[in-house]
């Protein structure tokens, strides 16, 4: 898509001094523009959930393909009846201990949300975001707003302003700057549609803590990165698409720490052999144990991981790093949701040790 517009970046604060610009991106929606905004969990690329036209925009403008549905974002939850069929037990529990936070779930959908939002499904994702400016926008937007992430598509998603000009530049009117996300992974997504809940998509709410509060949680074998069998569908359809992907190629390396360490650094030796730029992404306390061209810390604990992974995924970009690898997290808790995308930026390749 060539270039149409001159994108302006904004600053928000949350509060009232943003109320000339949530009435200013308010307008833009209602028209059927697209403005990209703040939320918790990764930057969104906004449009009115309602309008089908919008969330054509949406598509092109990320060069999405369109069977791929987007989440509605709500700021209330009165807010959730009229666009669903029903409303389950367990995802008023569910509602009532998350929302707003960062969690999604699936609804039968009313007629009201136009099919070109849902990728032609009959259910529609809803979320209700906590992020002031978010819920302040989608207020002053009509209160329906269709939001994927940011990025462009197949690109890691955005955790800052500056990365969603970076895939965006010309293609929208405004993009509303929040500064760094606090969570810096997508939200966790659970179908409420059938008898036990289906856990699609891993996020900064854990399957435990579903559980806790509604019991049994079905998690979707696509979760684990299983590769899909010939001829089946992804129940969330985004996750079937290479995604969160660097231009270089990543390698998970799964196994004890020592033999882990070993091999990554005798494979960085033998890129740097051939005249290969390398690079390891690990946690701060490993920085030292690894001799690569780039040697890249996550931060300490798991939660520093998922808010620094994709800013260090497009850095690798930057530096043009053509091989890198990491260890295996853990596949529980936040664990699980670093090693979903993991998985998916790796295209699958993982070396076990
Ligand atoms: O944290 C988030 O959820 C961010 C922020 C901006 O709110 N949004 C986000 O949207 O991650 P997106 O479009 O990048 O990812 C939405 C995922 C896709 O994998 C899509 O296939 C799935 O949700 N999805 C949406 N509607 C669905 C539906 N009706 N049934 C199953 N999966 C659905
Ligand atoms: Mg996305």
């Amino acid at each position: 898509m060539s270039s149409l517009y001159l994108t302006e970046i904004e600053k928000a604060y949350g509060d009232g001094r943003d109320a000339a610009l949530m009435a200013k991106a308010g307008e833009i929606i209602k028209s059927g523009g697209l403005v990209a905004i703040p939320t918790e969990t990764v930057y969104g690329l906004a449009g009115d959930a309602l309008n089908p036209l919008s969330s054509k925009k949406i598509y092109a403008a990320k060069g999405r393909p369109s069977d791929n549905p987007l989440i509605v974002h709500i700021a209330e939850l009165e807010a959730l009846k009229p666009i669903v069929k029903d409303i389950p037990e367990k995802a008023k529990l569910l509602a009532k201990k998350f929302w707003p936070g960062p969690l999604t779930m699936i609804f039968n959908k009313d007629k009201r949300v136009p099919a070109e939002t849902t990728g032609g499904l009959d259910t529609v994702a809803v979320r209700m975001p906590v992020n002031k400016i978010a819920l302040n926008f989608i207020k002053a937007s009509g209160g329906y707003i269709a939001a994927p992430s940011a990025n462009a598509s197949g690109r890691p998603s955005c955790t800052n302003a500056s990365h969603v000009y970076e895939d965006l530049n010309g293609k929208i009117p405004l993009i509303i700057d929040g500064g760094d996300v606090g969570i810096g992974l997508e939200s966790t997504i659970v179908d409420m549609t059938g008898e036990i809940p289906v856990l699609l998509r891993p996020g900064f709410i854990s399957h435990a803590r579903l559980e806790e509060i509604i019991g049994r949680v079905l998690i979707d074998p696509n979760v684990n990165g299983a590769e899909l069998e010939e001829g089946t569908k992804p129940k969330a359809p985004g996750m079937k698409y290479k995604h969160y992907a660097p231009k270089g190629e990543l390698f998970i390396v799964r196994g004890g720490e020592q033999g882990s360490i070993e091999r990554i650094n005798s494979e960085c030796r033998a890129h740097a052999l051939k005249g290969e730029a390398s690079a390891v992404i690990c946690m701060d306390a490993e920085v030292e144990k690894y001799t690569a061209d780039v040697v890249s810390s996550l931060g300490n604990t798991y939660e520093d991981a998922a808010r620094n992974l994709f800013r260090c995924l497009r850095e690798m970009d930057e530096k043009n790093i053509e091989y890198m690898y990491i260890r295996a997290f853990e596949d529980e808790g936040l664990g699980m949701a670093i090693m979903n995308r993991l998985i998916r930026a790796a295209g699958h390749k993982v070396i076990e040790v």
